[in-house]
């Protein structure tokens, strides 16, 4: 029999039916058996979540839209609640450390923060791990931080998210979710500082924010240290230089970070100039005009480390220039040295490996805690 039907129902009824078998997938997927590479009589490792703030804790003004939100307005505890799934996994205990927008996060904090993971992954020999959630505009920057100056084999890990918890598909339940399993995961033990987004394990060293979407995170040419899979994560790459335990970077007398600029290079820039001199000074550089060089070289003749670094984190190496490409320099600068021209106005020169400027400037600063002898302050850039 030919049966009519509703144009209109037929669509409705297979949403419905989709939702009923996407709700079941959901429900399975919550189950402790399928998430946790654990029975469920096993005691679940313990995680300190450490909150900060940022998008991760956003609420919007309107909720449920694409519209405007606050950064860092949820508590820990409120971000958790969110996430169920996180019971089949650890026991999670939670710590308010601020809530604010990543921005807002001062190198002062920095050392708080790194002396606080430090501190309770010391005096607490339960915990596997810290999960801290983080405004991603600088989260980056506070990760490389921690994986300087954390003394602990133990995992950290860094999540954010980049849409408000009450947005349309909040990325931040599941980040949350997966960091929380890699923090647990005996695998992550002695990999550093480790920042997990979308599912993406990126070491704290290499990770750089892209662009402000989900999928926004990675590690540029160094790739990611692995990924969250359905049941874990999974480990392909560890990184090579120091970090955890062999850090020499002690922050026990440092009350402050030395004050180290960061400025770009530009076409027609004359470079800063400064009615107080920095500890240090980073240019983000592809190239120096003249009058930037005579500026740099002034401040170095002043002793002042200048180190130049690529925007894209690429290495800027401590080689001088060739002999045609000297002579073809001096040229354009009349009576200026032109080993200070081409690269960088350090000698000897600062070699940086494979670090954005912002990075560059952090390991600078923790460098200026130790040293001012430029053979040590590239020994530091040598090894971290
Ligand atoms: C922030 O960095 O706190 C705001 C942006 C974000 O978390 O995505």
């Amino acid at each position: 029999m030919f049966v009519r039907r509703n144009p209109v129902a037929l669509p409705l009824r297979r949403l419905i039916r989709f939702r009923a078998w996407f709700a079941f997938v959901a429900l399975l997927g919550a189950a402790p058996g399928v998430l946790a590479a654990q029975p469920e009589s096993a005691p679940r490792p313990k995680v300190l979540v450490i909150a900060t703030g940022g998008t991760i804790a956003g609420v919007q003004d309107v909720p449920g839209t694409l519209g405007a939100y606050r950064a860092g307005t949820l508590t820990a505890e409120q971000i958790l609640a969110s996430v169920p799934q996180l019971a089949a996994v650890a026991q999670v205990e939670t710590e308010q450390f601020s809530n604010v927008a990543s921005p807002l996060i001062s190198p002062d904090q920095w050392i708080a923060l790194a002396r606080r993971i430090d501190g309770v992954l010391r005096s607490r020999p339960d915990l596997a791990g810290v999960v801290v959630t983080h405004g991603t505009d600088r989260l980056e920057e506070t990760a490389f931080f921690l994986y300087l100056t954390v003394r602990s084999e133990k995992p950290v890990v860094l999540v954010g998210a980049q849409r408000p918890a009450t947005g349309i598909s909040a990325d931040g339940p599941i980040n949350l979710l997966a960091a929380v399993r890699t923090a647990v995961a005996p695998q992550a033990v002695g990999k550093g500082v480790m920042v997990v987004m979308d599912d993406r394990i990126i070491s704290a060293r290499e990770v750089r924010k892209h662009y402000q979407r989900v999928g926004g995170f990675d590690g540029g040419d160094m790739g990611m240290l692995g990924v969250v899979a359905r049941n874990g994560p999974e480990f392909f790459y560890a990184p090579a230089r120091r970090r955890g335990p062999a850090s020499e970077f002690d922050l026990a007398g440092v009350t402050a970070l030395p004050d180290v600029d960061l400025v770009f290079a530009y076409p027609g820039s004359t470079g800063r100039t400064y009615q107080r001199a920095p500890a240090g000074v980073v240019v983000s550089v592809t190239g120096f005009t003249c009058a930037e060089s005579a500026t740099y070289q002034a401040l170095v003749r002043t002793g002042v480390p200048v180190v130049a670094a690529f925007p894209s984190g690429e290495n800027v190496s401590g080689n001088d220039p060739s002999d045609s490409s000297r002579a073809r320099i001096h040229d354009e600068c009349p009576g200026m040295d032109s080993t200070f021209v081409f690269r960088t106005p350090w000698l000897p020169m600062i070699s940086v490996h494979h670090l954005t400027p912002q990075k560059v400037r952090i390991l600078l600063m923790l460098a200026l805690t130790r040293t001012r002898d430029p053979r040590e302050i590239q020994r530091f850039f040598d090894t971290y």
